[in-house]
């Protein structure tokens, strides 16, 4: 294992909702974490460098696995971990819970969410009072193995339900320069006090990796993962973005971004949707 990494000094909080948790405004996404040779050091870089918010799920291949392998090695739990369940049933997500336990090596789970409710259908299914995933994650929540329940959607009509429904500590959105539908959304969440998770800051990887080129071959136009960054953490709603990352460089890069970070006026993100809608039509 390399030496720990030195702190990123000056990393901003803000609270995650009704769950209370301070969380360092950016923290790692590791859906594809694991698919790396950095895996472990990337997932250790972020809690040295100082993120506290780390979330995978069920269904990310290797991800809890790689989380629980880094929990072991450290000797501690010295960062929130949140993680998924793609049930929709009770008794599935308690399935869920008990396995996520026992591969993360963890005694409770800061946050359990309701992995991608995205259609009407699912969010009958989870919240159907006597069979349903939400009945279950409350089950395991008064068993003391999950501390706050959320959940994630791709959908904002559910969205809308979700937050409406006042039954969740925190959601996780799709929201970007490239997906600035949420913000209204967000604003209402947050109005509710529910905690806002803002997944796929950067538009997601296949955007990344064609920026990546335009950078090294000295073709830097406005969309950059850096003020993509800044465009999320400018909502005020937001309570952290998870960028993924798979190599400690990039955790590096995206905590100095949060470090230097300054909320960007309302006009530069209004620019910075429209080079992103470009963008994506060149
Ligand atoms: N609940 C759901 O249904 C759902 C769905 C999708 C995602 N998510 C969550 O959201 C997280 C993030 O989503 P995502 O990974 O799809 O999209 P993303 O965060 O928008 O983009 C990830 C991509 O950005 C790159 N990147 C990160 N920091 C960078 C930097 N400073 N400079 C250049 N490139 C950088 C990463 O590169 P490398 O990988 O090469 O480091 C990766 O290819 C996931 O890990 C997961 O936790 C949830």
């Amino acid at each position: 294992m390399s030496p720990p990494e030195v702190p990123v000094p000056d990393l901003p909080t803000r609270r995650l909702g009704r769950t209370g948790l301070d969380v360092v405004a950016v923290g790692l996404g590791a859906m594809d974490t694991p698919h790396s040779p950095d895996a472990a050091a990337t997932v250790h870089a972020a809690i040295d460098l100082g993120m506290n918010f780390i979330d995978t799920a069920r269904e990310y291949a290797g991800s809890e696995y790689l989380l629980g392998q880094v929990i072991r090695v450290r000797g501690c739990l010295d960062f929130h971990v949140s993680t998924k369940t793609f049930s929709h049933t009770a008794d599935g997500a308690q399935r869920d819970v008990d396995r996520s336990l026992s591969v993360l090596g963890v005694e409770a789970i800061d946050l359990y969410q309701l992995h991608d409710v995205s259609s009407l259908e699912a969010w009958a299914a989870v919240m159907d009072e006597d069979h349903g995933a939400l009945t279950g994650l409350r089950i395991a929540q008064f068993r003391g193995l999950v501390r706050h329940i959320g959940v994630s959607t791709h959908n904002l009509d559910v969205l809308r339900l979700i937050i409406e429904s006042d039954a969740f500590d925190t959601v996780m959105v799709d929201y970007s320069a490239f997906v600035p539908e949420s913000a209204a959304l967000i604003a209402e969440a947050a109005a509710r006090d529910v905690g806002v998770i803002v997944m796929r800051p950067m538009g997601g990887s296949g955007r990344t990796s064609i920026m990546r080129g335009e950078i090294a071959r000295g073709e830097v136009g406005l969309v950059t993962p850096a003020r993509l960054l800044c465009h999320v953490l400018s909502h005020p709603g937001v309570s952290v973005a998870i960028p993924g990352a798979r190599h400690p460089s990039r955790v590096r890069e995206n905590l100095e971004t949060l470090a230097g970070f300054v909320p960007m006026p309302e006009a530069d993100q209004r620019a910075l949707e429209a080079a992103a809608r470009a963008f994506d039509e060149a």
